[in-house]
C-alpha cells in the first residue's frame, strides 16, 4: 500500500490510542533477545510523543503493559518496569519544555511501589501543562477499568448505574474517547485495550513492528482515519 502520510491539520483526531506490538518479533528476527526490541520499542515512543506533540494532537494513550502481561517471565518483567522508570526521569525536561502532560491508566495498586511513586510524581509535576497530554496505560487491563469503576461507583452506595454514572468512575473520565486506535504488529484484536472508551473508535492495524514504526507511518494513519465516515450508529445524511 503506498504511503499517504498527507493529513489534514484541520481535522485532527483529539485523541490517538496506540497499542505498541511487535517488540519480541523485531528482536527475534535479528536474532536479539526480546528485552531488546522493547529497548527499541521505547525509542519509538518516545518519537511517537514528539511527533503527536509538535502535530498538536491533544491526547495519546500508550499501552505499555497490561494486566496479562504480568504473565511473561520475571525477567522480561522487571526489564520492562525499569525502562518505565528510566524513561520518566528522563523526559521530565523535556515535558517540561514542551507542556506535555503525563497520566496514568490502570491499577496503581497492581505496580511495584517505586514505579507507582515515579508515576504519581511525574502525574503531580506536569498536571498544569496544557500540551499534549499522554496516558501511560501500564497494568492496564479495559476489563479491569471497568471492574474498577463499578466498585468505586456501588462503594459510594448512592445513585443509579447508567453509563453516565459507570463513564464517570473510569480512570480518566475528563479524557475523551479514543478517535483512532493504531495497532502495530499485525494482529487484529483489541487486547483488552480501552474497552468501555473505543466503542465508536476507529482502527488502524499496521503490519510493521512497533520498533519500525515511522514518523510517516504515524501520519499515514492520521490520514487514513481521515478517510473514514464515523456514523456512531446512525445513517448518512
Ligand atoms: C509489545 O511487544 C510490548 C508489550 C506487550 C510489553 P511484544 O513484547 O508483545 O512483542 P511481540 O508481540 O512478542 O512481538
Ligand atoms: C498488547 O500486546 C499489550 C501491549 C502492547 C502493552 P500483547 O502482545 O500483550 O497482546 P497479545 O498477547 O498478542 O494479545
Ligand atoms: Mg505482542
Amino acid at each position: 500500500m503506498p504511503l499517504d502520510a498527507d493529513y489534514d491539520n484541520f481535522h485532527l483526531p483529539s485523541h490517538v490510542g496506540i497499542i505498541m506490538d511487535g517488540n519480541g518479533r523485531w528482536a527475534r528476527k535479528r536474532n536479539m533477545i526480546r528485552t531488546q526490541g522493547h529497548l527499541e520499542g521505547l525509542k519509538t515512543a518516545k518519537k511517537m510523543v514528539k511527533v503527536a506533540s509538535n502535530m498538536g494532537i491533544s491526547f495519546l494513550t500508550l499501552y505499555v503493559f497490561s494486566t496479562e502481561n504480568w504473565k511473561r517471565t520475571a525477567d522480561e518483567v522487571g526489564f520492562i518496569m525499569g525502562l518505565v522508570k528510566t524513561y520518566l526521569r528522563e523526559e521530565l525536561n523535556f515535558y517540561r519544555e514542551n507542556h506535555i502532560r503525563i497520566r496514568h491508566a490502570g491499577d496503581p495498586q497492581g505496580l511495584p511501589l517505586e514505579i507507582a511513586g515515579e508515576i504519581r510524581e511525574v502525574c503531580e509535576a506536569t498536571r498544569n501543562f496544557q500540551g499534549l497530554s499522554v496516558i501511560l496505560a501500564l497494568n492496564y487491563g479495559g476489563r479491569d477499568e471497568i471492574v474498577r469503576a463499578v466498585r468505586r461507583l456501588s462503594a459510594e452506595g448512592r445513585g443509579e448505574i447508567t453509563e453516565e454514572t459507570i463513564r464517570r468512575h473510569l480512570d480518566n473520565p475528563d479524557i475523551p474517547d479514543p478517535d483512532l486506535i493504531i495497532r502495530t504488529g499485525g494482529e487484529l484484536r483489541t487486547s483488552n485495550f480501552l474497552l468501555w472508551e473505543s466503542a465508536y473508535a476507529e482502527y488502524v492495524i499496521s503490519e510493521k513492528l512497533w520498533p519500525d514504526w515511522t514518523e510517516d507511518d504515524f501520519k499515514s494513519a492520521i490520514s487514513d482515519y481521515q478517510r473514514r465516515e464515523r456514523k456512531f450508529g446512525g445513517i448518512r445524511t
